[in-house]
């Protein structure tokens, strides 16, 4: 039963750094980034992974399944009093509930840490499984980003 799936997440470690990599690279997910649609260098990420496995204001989780690694998830709290969430499933893992079973267990896990923090994603328009991921968990698409074609879905 997918619902009873026990997946576990831990803290990215720097040996995750290549299959998140090459999970940031594949097209689907190049297509729904915010920040480009073109490939990242290997040497654009290591830089930027390293540096945010030392950043207190970020936090990635590695999600692992039966010793599969099947996807990530990454919070943002620059403010403070609001949550940032960015998911990438492996590629091989998708449209199997993976996502499903990931983000509600990551909400439950920012609900824990960060009580009352409003739970924000910002989703590219027509990326439907995201879409329907993040609205299966409770999200409410709010508005417009400034950045035309994404939106703001929160959830409290
Ligand atoms: C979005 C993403 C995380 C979904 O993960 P997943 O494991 O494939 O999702 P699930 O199998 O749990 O399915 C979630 C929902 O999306 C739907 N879905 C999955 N893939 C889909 C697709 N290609 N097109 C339309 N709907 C899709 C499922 O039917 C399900 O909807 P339902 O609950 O109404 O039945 C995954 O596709 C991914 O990593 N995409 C690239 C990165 C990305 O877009 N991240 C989100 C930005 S924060």
């Amino acid at each position: 039963m997918r619902e009873n799936r026990k997946i576990k997440l831990r803290s990215a470690k720097p040996e995750d750094s290549f299959d998140l990599w090459r999970w940031k690279n594949d097209p689907v997910t190049r297509l729904s980034a915010i920040a480009t649609p073109k490939r990242i260098p290997w040497k654009t990420h290591q830089r930027w992974f390293l540096e945010s496995l030392k950043d207190r204001s970020r936090k990635i989780y590695m999600a692992v399944w039966q010793g599969h690694r099947i996807g990530m998830i990454r919070f943002d709290d620059p403010e403070k009093d609001w949550v940032e969430l960015s998911i990438n499933i492996n590629p091989v893992f998708r449209k199997q509930g993976f996502g499903t079973g990931l983000l509600k267990t990551a909400c439950r896990l920012l609900g824990r840490k960060c009580p009352g923090c409003l739970q924000k994603a910002v989703i590219k328009t027509g990326n439907l499984a995201s879409e329907r991921l993040f609205a299966s968990a409770g999200f409410k698409k709010v508005h417009t980003v400034s950045k035309p074609g994404y939106a703001i879905w929160i959830r409290r």
